[in-house]
């Protein structure tokens, strides 16, 4: 069984619009199998739902899961195959507390397609609700090349093929 966590700074904004997008992209594949989550690297909005404007992005593209904020915890480096940090702040910040063994678990999100020229999600958290809108339009993209990178690695249900 492969998985993927999903990590910003306060896990409202952009991890939990790139966990619902992802969530959606398997199931619209009936893929079951894979363990989806997000989280932040603060701790700040602990046990809140996703911000207002992530909502409204996700439910004006029929995307509906509850969601919890929750801040990364030790346990999440050994049990997630896949890492995937927002931003260059984010992945530091994961990189400074990732056992060494594990820390090619850790990625940029932006980094899961073949020549992605940006590093970076912007936080749309201080903006207007365009900038939720374009990170979905950037998460939607990288999503499929990081769908494609998880799947080859499993047998198409998500379980993990020999290699
Ligand atoms: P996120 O956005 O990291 O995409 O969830 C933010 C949410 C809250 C804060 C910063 C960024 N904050 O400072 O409270």
């Amino acid at each position: 069984m492969s998985s993927v966590l999903f990590v910003c700074l306060g896990n409202i904004c952009r991890s939990p619009m790139a966990e619902g997008l992802f969530r959606f992209k398997l199931a619209e594949r009936g893929i079951e199998g894979i363990e989806v989550d997000s989280a932040g690297t603060a701790a700040y909005h602990e046990g809140e739902p996703p911000d207002p404007r992530t909502r409204e992005v996700l439910s004006r593209h029929g995307i509906h899961y509850p969601m919890t904020a929750r801040q990364v915890r030790d346990a999440d480096f050994d049990r997630y195959e896949y890492i995937l940090a927002m931003d260059r702040a984010n992945l530091a910040d994961l990189q400074s507390r990732c056992p060494a063994s594990l820390s090619d678990r850790l990625h940029l999100v932006l980094h899961g397609e073949a020549g992605a020229g940006e590093s970076d999600v912007p936080d749309p958290y201080y903006g207007g609700p365009q900038g939720f809108e374009r990170v979905f339009g950037m998460l939607d993209t990288a999503l499929d090349g990081w769908l494609d990178r998880v799947l080859d690695r499993t047998d198409g249900a998500g379980r993990a093929t020999p290699r």
